[in-house]
């Protein structure tokens, strides 16, 4: 069984719930306290034991290629005044290995997974959507499925349950227990489902390992919601035809294309924060009762 070695990361969206914020910024620029959204997810999977990374970037993302680029006007100002600290996490940044390629026409996510192909050749590898942050210490959400990959050697989709009016904001997966598994056999999955059409409440949220066959199957899927090419509609066609299973991984998933998830994010985090959250956390405490 082959290792999960490679990530992609899709980032070639316009960010149009964002607006104004995303007319010349890419969306996952924004940060959560003080670090891009992307650098989480980037983190998260070189957390979790992946060795390359794919970015499908587009149009007006520039400033992602230039954040994990080397700054030496930067690194010799920082260093001439000693600042240490910050020069040490300047220069990790720029030492991930990132690969990127550019989707040309917004066609849907499943087009962009398909820009792919040649990074990934024959190999199952990992799906990280930048709109979808995982806290979880130590063990990130793709760390945990890919110890459920390496027990079951199958496409994987990382899930958890939503609340019912949330579930025509997500694929949706319809599964089986599989005894002796944390896993639920997909049997077949929905792209954004009604409430009424929805086979259940479990959502795809943004972490897939999939198996290399998704390429051909992509290559063959025909628009869909919304008018593009869902991964969803794929998952779907594979499930049919081999194992395709959900794990509902463990972790407080943030949703970054809502701006309440985002503010939530960003309050949450910045409690966390060593340097920040006490502080914070009192002054948080001083606006109760006055807003
Ligand atoms: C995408 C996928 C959807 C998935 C969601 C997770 O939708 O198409 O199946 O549940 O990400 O965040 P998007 O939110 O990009 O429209």
């Amino acid at each position: 069984m082959k290792r999960i070695r490679k990530a992609v990361i899709p980032a070639a969206g316009y960010g149009t719930r964002f607006l104004p914020a995303t007319k010349a910024t890419p969306k996952e620029m924004l940060p959560i306290v003080d670090k891009p959204t992307i650098q989480y997810i980037v983190e998260e999977a070189l957390q979790s034991g992946i060795e390359e990374i794919l970015i499908i970037s587009g149009h007006a993302k520039r400033a992602i290629e230039d954040h994990f680029d080397t700054n030496p006007g930067l690194e010799i100002h920082l260093q001439e005044h000693h600042d240490t600290e910050l020069l040490k996490i300047v220069r990790s940044i720029s030492e991930i290995n990132i690969h990127y390629i550019r989707q040309k026409h917004m066609r849907g996510l499943g087009d962009a997974i398909l820009c792919a192909q040649s990074f990934i050749d024959d190999e199952p590898f990992a799906v990280l959507l930048g709109d979808d942050v995982v806290y979880n210490d130590p063990h990130p959400a793709l760390r945990q499925m890919i110890d459920v990959y390496n027990d079951i050697g199958a496409t994987i989709l990382g899930c958890q349950e939503v609340a019912q009016d949330k579930v025509s904001a997500y694929g949706i997966v319809k599964g089986v227990p599989v005894e002796g598994k944390p896993v639920l056999k997909v049997t077949s999955m929905i792209e954004k489902p009604s409430i009424e059409e929805a086979p259940s409440r479990i959502a795809a949220l943004g972490r897939y390992i999939i198996t290399p066959d998704v390429f051909e199957v992509l290559k063959r899927t025909e628009p869909g919601k919304g008018g593009e090419v869902q991964l969803t509609d794929a998952l779907n066609t594979m499930a049919a035809r081999e194992s395709v299973y959900a794990y509902c991984f463990e972790g407080k998933r943030y949703d970054l294309g809502d701006k309440l998830g985002f503010l939530k994010a960003t309050v949450e985090y910045a409690l966390r924060r060593p340097d920040l959250g006490g502080p914070f956390r009192e002054y948080l405490k001083s606006l109760v009762g006055h807003i």
